[in-house]
C-alpha cells in the first residue's frame, strides 16, 4: 500500500491532519485544495475524528480518576447542530446560554434532563422554555433570577434542580474581557452575597439547591488558578454537586504548549478531593477545548498590494473570525497547496479580511510562501468562538461548515445565500 501521505503537522491542526507529497493539507483525509473547489471558501472545516477524540480524552480522563462525574459541552464554543450531534453521541450533557442554544442542543439530540441553561440575564421566556423542555438544571446567576425562576416554576407545577452560579474571586491570566471569575463582575454571586441565595433557595417550595458552579474565565493556560476555585467554593458549605465551569486553554500557535485534557482534570479531582471531600458530583463544561483545534479555515487569496507592508487579503475575515479584531488573538497561516515550504519560509505579510474597516486583519506580521491571487490560505485552530461570533457585516454571506471523516466530506450547514440576508425582511 502506497502511503500517500509525507508530514504531520503541529498539534495546532486537527488530530489526523497531514500534508500529502504535494505539499497539500489534508483534513480527516480530505484534501483541503480539493475542497475549497467544491464548497467553496470562506469554509470552516471540521475534523469528526479530532471533534470525538477530544469528547473521549475527557470523559475517559474524568472517569477513570472519579466515579460520578459528568462532562458538559459548553455549546457557545460551536453552536452548530451537527456538532450538538457528535458531542451529544459520545455521551457528553450540554451547557446552553439562551433559549436559542436550548433549541439547538435539543435539535442536536441531547436529553433535556442532562442540559443545563445558564445565563446573567434569562428572560422569563427563556426560563419558561427550559422548564417546559424538561432542562435538568438551571444555573442561577442572581436574586431576580431566584425570584423568576420560582414564579415560573409556581405557573407551571413544577419543582426545578438549580445550581447557583458563584464568582470566585480568582482570576486567571487571559484577556480582560474573558476572565469572569474577578468579584467585580457582572456574573454570579461574590461569596460574600452567596450564602443569602443560598438560604433564599433552601426556603423555596419550588427550587432544589443542588449545589454551586464557577466559571473563572477562558483559555487559561496554567491550571493553578482552577484549583483555587476549587478551594474558594468550599468555603460555602457542603453540596453534592460542583461544576467547576469550562476554561482549559489552547495552543493557537505551535509554540504554545496548554496542560493536557488529562492533567486538568487530575488537577480538578485532586484539588476536589482535599477541598471538598469524598463522596459529592462533580462537572465540567469545556468548550473551546473540546472544539478549537478540530477545525480550520480556508480563504481565497484575492489581492496582494505592497505599500508599507504586503498586505495580503482574503475572501472572508472579522465575519468568520471576530477574535483578532476582540481579543488580539493570533492565528498561524499557510498556503494550503504549499504546506512543504520550509519553516521560516515566505514573505512577511498583513493577512486582511475584505470588510470595510482598517481593523479587520486576521493576522498580522505573519510569514506566507509566495502569496498569489487565487491561492488557498489556511488558518488552523478556528473551532472555538468562530462559526459562534459569525455574522453578516458587509452583507457577507456566513461560511458553510464541512465535516470530514476518512476521505469523505460532507456539508453540515451550507453558505448563505443573499436571499438568506433578506429572509427576515417583512417589509
Ligand atoms: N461555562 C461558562 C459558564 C462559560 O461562560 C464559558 C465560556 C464556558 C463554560 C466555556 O469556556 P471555555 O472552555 O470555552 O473556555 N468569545 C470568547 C470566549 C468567551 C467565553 C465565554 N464563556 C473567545 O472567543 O475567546
Amino acid at each position: 500500500m502506497i502511503d500517500d501521505s509525507t508530514q504531520t503537522l503541529s498539534h495546532v491542526y486537527p488530530i489526523g491532519s497531514r500534508v500529502d507529497r504535494r505539499g497539500h493539507l489534508l483534513i480527516g483525509g480530505c484534501d483541503t485544495i480539493e475542497l475549497a473547489a467544491e464548497f467553496g471558501t470562506p469554509a470552516f472545516i471540521v475534523a469528526e475524528d479530532d471533534l470525538r477524540a477530544r469528547a473521549r480524552a475527557y470523559i475517559d480522563g474524568f472517569s477513570a480518576l472519579y466515579d460520578d462525574c459528568d462532562v458538559l459541552f459548553a455549546s457557545k464554543a460551536f453552536p452548530c447542530t451537527a456538532v450538538y450531534r457528535v458531542l451529544a453521541q459520545e455521551g457528553l450533557s450540554c451547557d446552553v446560554a439562551s433559549g436559542g442554544e436550548l433549541a439547538l442542543a435539543l435539535r442536536g439530540g441531547f436529553d433535556p434532563a442532562r442540559v443545563y441553561l445558564h445565563g446573567n440575564a434569562k428572560s422569563l421566556a427563556e426560563l419558561r422554555l427550559a422548564l417546559q423542555s424538561g432542562v435538568g438544571h438551571i444555573v442561577l446567576d442572581s436574586l431576580h433570577d431566584v425570584e423568576r425562576l420560582e414564579v415560573v416554576a409556581g405557573e407551571l407545577g413544577v419543582t426545578q434542580d438549580v445550581l447557583i452560579r458563584v464568582t470566585p474571586d480568582v482570576s486567571g491570566e487571559t484577556h480582560a474581557a474573558i476572565s469572569t471569575g474577578q468579584a467585580n463582575s457582572k456574573f454570579g454571586f461574590g461569596l460574600a452575597d452567596a450564602p443569602e441565595a443560598i438560604a433564599r433557595i433552601a426556603r423555596s417550595e419550588r427550587l432544589k439547591l443542588e449545589g454551586l458552579h464557577c466559571h473563572i474565565g477562558s483559555q487559561l493556560l496554567t491550571l493553578e488558578p482552577f484549583a483555587r476555585a476549587v478551594a474558594a467554593l468550599a468555603q460555602l458549605g457542603d453540596f453534592d454537586v460542583y461544576n467547576f465551569g469550562g476554561g482549559l486553554g489552547v495552543a493557537y500557535q505551535a509554540e504554545q504548549e496548554p496542560p493536557s485534557i488529562a492533567d486538568y482534570v487530575a488537577s480538578l479531582v485532586r484539588a476536589a478531593k482535599q477541598e471538598l471531600g469524598a463522596g459529592k458530583r462533580l462537572l465540567i463544561e469545556p468548550g473551546r477545548s473540546l472544539v478549537a483545534n478540530s477545525t480550520v479555515t480556508l480563504y481565497t487569496v484575492e489581492t496582494v498590494k505592497r505599500n508599507v507592508s504586503t498586505w495580503v487579503a482574503v475572501d472572508g475575515g472579522m465575519s468568520d473570525n471576530l477574535r483578532p479584531m476582540l481579543y488580539g488573538s493570533r492565528y498561524e497561516v499557510a498556503v494550503a497547496s504549499r504546506m512543504l515550504a520550509g519553516d521560516g519560509a515566505g514573505e512577511l505579510c498583513q493577512l486582511a479580511g475584505k470588510h470595510c474597516e482598517a481593523g479587520d486583519v486576521i493576522a498580522r506580521d505573519v510569514l506566507i510562501d509566495d502569496p498569489q491571487p487565487g491561492d488557498i490560505i489556511v488558518t488552523p485552530a478556528t473551532g472555538a468562538y468562530g462559526y459562534a461570533m459569525a455574522n453578516n457585516y458587509n452583507g457577507v454571506a456566513r461560511a458553510p461548515v464541512i465535516f470530514c471523516k476518512d476521505g469523505d466530506a460532507r456539508v453540515v450547514v451550507r453558505r448563505e445565500t443573499y436571499e438568506d440576508l433578506m429572509r427576515r425582511d417583512v417589509e
